[in-house]
């Protein structure tokens, strides 16, 4: 049987060198959308670390969609030249690159996660945060005490598409080989998609078919728009978790439909439009929680997924692959943990035994390293 996880795969025109993904993490550390020496070194360590993909973090489409002040945006021309030299870190260490392009809509002027990850307050303020109305689907907040947002109108939604467009065509021209729609978490365009706070009587409310319209433009614009050999992923929340939301049966019918417009890939992350029920939130989960939305989006539409949530190790990683319930495995915050992760996993597998997919100045030292080290039982 031949391993999976370090198995090229190819999305159009691109080739990864394994199926090993970072998962888009918000640093929430940028100023005015801004690339800085934190985010290059962040990212690149995880290309240095062997990973076949690495996804920047969600990045606004317009500086009212950040979600808090310290989102990475490319909304402005002036935001590309940092993005190139982060995407030209990332490939100098042989991965390739994906940007997550978002709108925060009604989740927007948020605190920074580590501040609170709440309603921006008049502390914040007086620190320096700026507080903002945020766009949303209706003038429905997300939770008591987050700002009412303003309902988007037909002009606001068309000037959305634009943004989206003119976001990716920035991030093309910083390099990125992938992009990857944000259509999870409660943001904004996954909060047209789910009736916990979509309430518009409009075209683009009520039905399914309705809701899902804006982010299925959003997609069709984009396919339209970029060369064909660039993929497009999108990232959706396959459940709200909560009876009268979005469902699994619902991210089928969508990933159909994204399939149908030409899209590459479904990531299957979930929650996030509750308080409660936020992607880093206190929902009890366990390992792989989320894998069987990547399973099932993957059978019954057709279309490539990738798996994340608790996917510790290599072990783990590769069942899912060789039981075809994803493609691509997105690793968070053990990655944060261990930025090595994908060598980590090698070994562990017995792809890696001496540290020859490890960086060369590491790998000659590690190898003899080892040799003295090494517990009884083969342990490092
Ligand atoms: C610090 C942090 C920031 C995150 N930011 C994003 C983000 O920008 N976009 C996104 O889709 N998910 C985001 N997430 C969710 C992760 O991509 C991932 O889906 C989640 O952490 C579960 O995977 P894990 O158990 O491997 O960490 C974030 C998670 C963390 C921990």
């Amino acid at each position: 049987m031949s391993l999976k996880l370090f198995e090229n795969c190819a999305f159009r025109g691109v080739e990864l060198r394994n199926r090993i993904v970072l998962s888009p993490m918000a640093m929430y550390i940028a100023d005015e959308g801004r690339v800085n020496q934190f985010h290059l070194t962040h990212y690149q360590k995880f290309a240095m670390g062997g990973m076949g993909l690495v996804v920047v973090e969600q990045t606004a489409v317009s500086r009212r969609g950040r979600i808090t002040n310290g989102c990475l945006g490319l909304w402005d021309d002036s935001q590309i030249e940092g993005m190139r030299q982060l995407v030209a870190g990332i490939h100098h260490f042989g991965a390739k690159a994906a940007i997550q392009i978002n709108h925060g809509g009604r989740k927007a002027s948020a605190q920074r996660a580590w501040r609170g990850n709440g309603v921006l307050n008049d502390e914040d303020v007086a620190a320096g945060e700026e507080r903002w109305t945020p766009e949303g689907p209706s003038d429905f907040p997300f939770a008591e005490g987050w700002p009412v947002p303003d309902q988007m109108s037909p002009e606001d939604i068309a000037r959305l598409r634009q943004d989206f467009i003119a976001t990716a065509r920035r991030a093309l021209k910083a390099g990125f080989d992938i992009i990857e729609i944000h259509m999870a978490h409660g943001y904004l365009l996954q909060s047209f998609l789910t009736p916990l706070a979509n309430r518009r009587t409009d075209a683009y409310g009520g039905s399914l078919e309705n809701r899902m319209r804006l982010p299925l433009e959003i997609a069709a614009d984009l396919r339209a728009d970029l060369p064909a050999e660039v993929p497009i992923f999108a990232r959706i929340s396959a459940t709200d978790w909560v009876d009268g939301g979005w469902t699994i049966a619902d991210s089928v019918v969508l990933a159909r439909e994204l399939k149908r417009i030409g899209l590459d890939l479904v990531d299957c992350s979930s929650g996030g439009n509750l308080l409660r029920g936020a992607t880093n939130s206190n929902l009890a989960r366990g390992p792989g929680y989320q894998v069987p939305f990547a399973r099932q989006v993957r059978e019954e539409a057709g279309i490539p997924t990738m798996a994340v949530g608790m996917i510790r190790n290599g072990a783990q990683a590769e069942e899912v692959l060789q039981e075809g319930k994803a493609d691509l495995i997105a690793i968070g915050r053990q990655a944060l943990y261990d930025p090595f992760w994908a060598y980590h996993a090698a070994q562990e597998l017995g792809v890696d035994k001496d540290f020859e997919s490890w960086p060369e100045p590491y790998g000659w030292w590690l190898q003899k390293w080892a040799a003295n080290v090494r517990a009884p039982d083969g342990r490092l």
